[in-house]
């Protein structure tokens, strides 16, 4: 194979936004030659501009019609499809979150090692950010020291009572598996878990439709613990004007501070560690400089990754991010609101049944009834850039 033909399932807001680039030309080796919604509707430009279309998602699959697809479809089904692409031996490009929880992950990565040589990718575009590449750089050559604690204030997640009635399956237990963590700041919740590893505990504060007429959370606060002790606070909301995207990591060599577009290093001319066992006095601190740390924007960052992907399908390229990477994301969001939940600490790994057991009752005794309007169509690319 010299070109990819690959395929889109869901053609949504990033459904339709992936086929716009891949129809530009702007993948290399790469053709859209086919598509599928559930929704006749959503494939008829498509099916004008002369690609094959479909609305059964396992009978594209199973086609012969494209080689890789994107699953872009809500969360319940990235797994299911996920698992039929796996088994048609398609290469497949999962949208975040890889699975609607952490149960359905462990079913979808289980049978990717069935199928080591089908590529499986996830879409997690938010670590291409310079920012957070230049953070995790500073963090892996030890800049920071041990890191002590991450404070992230992630409220810049806005969403209106419109944006939750433009379809059925949004903010429901049913349709989605959970609110604004399992969507909205699940990008961060994997960026902090790429950046830091996975923390021991978790205790989370959800609040369900604190902002929305919601039956999900949409608003989150979270304590965790790590194994060596470094504590962190996440936060986040899809309530607040203005949000706030404010990242401190605190090291014994410094402090590294994300506060929107700006990222800041306050470096300690000695560590804090070594400072306090070896200070003869008990108020004064090490000097410490401030360097303004400058960053671009990611070019394209959802392209690149599709660029990605088909290297790895011809010619071997290791994936920006590997499927199984996804479940970290899904395992810290499920423990949060499951430790809301319950109103107890959960340790990680996180019993992956237990959260399954509690969305399927949550689901059974669902009482919502969801109000769909059908909003304008928007340009939601602007909420990309975090
Ligand atoms: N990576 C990103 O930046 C990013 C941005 C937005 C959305 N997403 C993810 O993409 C997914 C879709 O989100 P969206 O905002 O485009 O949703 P959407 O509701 O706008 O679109 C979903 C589409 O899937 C179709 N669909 C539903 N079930 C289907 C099935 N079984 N087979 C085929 N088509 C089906 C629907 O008809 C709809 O057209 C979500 O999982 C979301 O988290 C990722």
């Amino acid at each position: 194979m010299d070109k990819v033909r690959i395929g889109i399932i869901g053609l949504g807001n990033i459904g339709r936004f992936h086929a716009g680039y891949l129809l530009d030309g702007k993948i290399d080796r790469c053709e859209l030659t086919a598509v599928c919604d559930a929704f006749e509707k959503a494939t008829v430009p498509y099916a004008e501009k002369g690609l094959k279309t479909f609305t059964d998602g396992e009978e594209f699959i199973k086609s012969g019609e494209v080689d890789a697809v994107i699953v872009a479809t809500p969360h319940f089904q990235h797994t299911t499809l996920g698992i039929a692409a796996l088994e048609a031996g398609v290469h497949v490009m999962v949208e975040k979150p890889i699975s609607a929880h952490k149960a359905d992950a462990e079913r979808l990565i289980s049978k990717s090692k069935e199928h080591p040589d089908v590529v499986f990718g996830g879409m997690f575009q938010m670590r291409s950010e310079p920012r957070y590449q230049k953070i995790k750089q500073l963090i892996d050559a030890g800049e920071l020291g041990e890191i002590v604690r991450i404070t992230w204030i992630d409220t810049d997640w806005f969403r209106s009572d419109a944006y939750y009635q433009s379809s059925e399956w949004r903010a429901t237990w049913k349709g989605e598996g959970g609110g604004v963590l399992i969507n909205q700041c699940l990008h961060q919740l994997d960026t902090f878990s790429w950046m830091f590893g996975m923390p021991a505990k978790v205790r989370g504060f959800a609040q369900l439709g604190k902002f929305h007429d919601i039956e999900v959370e949409d608003n989150i606060t979270a304590y965790m613990e790590f194994a060596n002790g470094a504590t962190g606070t996440f936060l986040s909301s899809t309530g607040e004007i203005p949000g706030t995207n404010r990242l401190e990591i605190a090291g014994h060599r410094g402090k590294l501070v994300l506060d929107h577009d700006k990222l800041t290093f306050i470096r300690n001319e000695v560590s804090a560690d070594e400072w306090n066992k070896t200070s003869k006095i008990g108020f004064a601190q090490p000097d410490q400089w401030t360097i303004d740390i400058p960053f671009g924007d990611a070019d394209m960052p959802h392209a690149g990754y599709i660029q990605n992907f088909v290297n790895a399908i011809l010619d071997g390229a290791p994936l920006n991010v590997p499927g199984a990477e996804g479940i970290n994301s899904i395992e810290l969001a499920n423990a949060m609101i499951y430790s809301s939940l319950i109103d107890q600490t959960v340790e990680l790994p996180l019993d992956a049944k237990a959260w399954e057991d509690k969305l399927n009752e949550l689901i059974e005794k669902s009482q919502f009834e969801k109000k769909v309007v059908e909003a304008p169509k928007e340009d939601f690319t602007k909420s990309f850039r975090k």
